[in-house]
């Protein structure tokens, strides 16, 4: 037995090894163990450095804030002055502000501000001002006969320049802001005219709009729809379609057109005119000019032509002044083609 424990070089056997480390283990447990050194407080460098008022002070006078992490300490060292009373200032500032403006919202305004001011009352002031140098001639545009308007510089100039202003608000969205058009919003640029080119003319468009069910008095008439109301049939479309292509010039099958003529004649020639120059007291489109109001292909006529077009443009004579009105009917009629 006492050769299996020893070791093969002679020395002592294991387990007397380890009793002698258990041992030495445990009067190390009993309190032989030398306490450890606490983890060293970091020492603040003692190098001078500029304080407060330029006094010199020791930065190890600075305290901590009790504050440590991984020997990290946080000093408490005070915000700089200029900081502190910039800080001061803006607190004060805004305080004075809200006094003195409206800041406060409340259930339906604000607080109304000690010095009583407020940028909307600046902008009604503004309007209100605006609105009374421009009275008189308002008034004098809304009271002089049409045609006077463009024998008069002054009032045409004042005329054109708020009815650009008042284009771009209510007209651009369906007329573009450079007034030429989108499909089914007509080119206001171009002498091609439904109801006519004339300040008259246009003045009453505006006046009364078109197809408005609103106004009593709108421009009104409609082209039946071929198609869907079972007028013509597909055929008979297919062949108006293509004559409505030759009337313009425009590439046609010449068969279909021959064909079509007569349908045309018999269906359209009331509106359109035999020569398909159009009629404007019904507001129906000259044919023949290549000027398209919903398109040239052949599919965009044979859809009109089916489902009938049906324009609407809004009356404004409820939510614009005559002065307004007539404003705006001068820069259209300026704007190229008018007549
Ligand atoms: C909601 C869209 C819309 C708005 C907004 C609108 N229009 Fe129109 N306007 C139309 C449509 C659509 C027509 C064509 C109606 C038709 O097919 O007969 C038209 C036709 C016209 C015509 C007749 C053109 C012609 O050839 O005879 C004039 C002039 C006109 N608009 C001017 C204006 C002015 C000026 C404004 C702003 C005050 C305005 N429109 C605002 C849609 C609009
Ligand atoms: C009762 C009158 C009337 C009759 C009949 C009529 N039209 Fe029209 N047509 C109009 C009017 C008005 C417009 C413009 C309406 C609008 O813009 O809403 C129009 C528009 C058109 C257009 C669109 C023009 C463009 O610039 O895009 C075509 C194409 C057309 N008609 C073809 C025909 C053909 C073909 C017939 C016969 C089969 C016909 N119309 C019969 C009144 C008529």
């Amino acid at each position: 037995m006492a050769d299996k424990d020893k070791q093969p070089d002679g020395k002592e056997p294991i387990d007397q090894n380890r009793a002698a480390a258990d041992a030495e283990h445990a009067a190390k447990l009993a309190g032989d163990i030398p306490p450890r050194a606490a983890p060293d407080q970091p020492e603040a460098p003692r190098h001078r450095r500029k304080g407060r008022h330029g006094v010199k002070v020791q930065a190890d006078e600075v305290p901590s804030t009790g504050h440590e992490w991984d020997g990290i300490t946080e000093y408490d060292n005070p915000m700089p002055r200029w900081w502190l009373w910039t800080f001061y200032v803006t607190i004060v500032w805004a305080i004075l502000y809200m006094l003195a403006y409206p800041a406060v919202p409340l259930v339906s305004s604000a607080t109304k501000g000690l010095i009583g001011t407020t940028t909307r009352d600046n902008v009604a002031a503004e309007i209100a001002r605006f609105d009374q140098a421009n009275a008189d001639i308002q008034a004098r545009l809304a009271s002089v006969d049409l045609d006077q308007i463009p024998q008069d510089p002054e009032l045409q100039s004042y005329a054109t320049n708020a009815g650009g202003a008042l284009f771009r608000t209510w007209c651009a969205q369906c007329h573009g802001s450079g007034a030429a058009g989108a499909r089914g919003y007509p080119n206001l640029l171009d002498n091609d005219w439904l109801w006519g080119g004339s300040l008259q003319d246009i003045h009453l468009t505006l006046q009364h709009g078109i197809r408005d069910p609103q106004d009593d008095d709108t421009r009104y008439s409609e082209m039946p729809r071929f198609g869907t109301d079972g007028l013509l049939d597909r055929q008979q479309i297919d062949q108006v379609t293509h004559y409505v292509l030759s009337l313009a010039d425009q590439p046609h099958d010449a068969g279909k057109a021959g064909a079509g003529a007569e349908i045309f004649a018999d269906n359209c020639a009331a509106c359109h005119m035999e020569d398909g120059t159009g009629d404007r007291s019904q507001g129906a489109p000259n044919l023949t000019d290549a000027v398209w109001l919903y398109g040239s292909d052949p599919a965009a006529l044979n859809r009109i032509i089916t489902e009938g077009p049906y324009g609407v443009m809004p009356a404004w004579s409820s939510r614009l002044s005559e002065a307004e009105i007539r404003a705006v009917a001068t820069y259209v009629h300026g704007l190229g083609g008018g007549e």
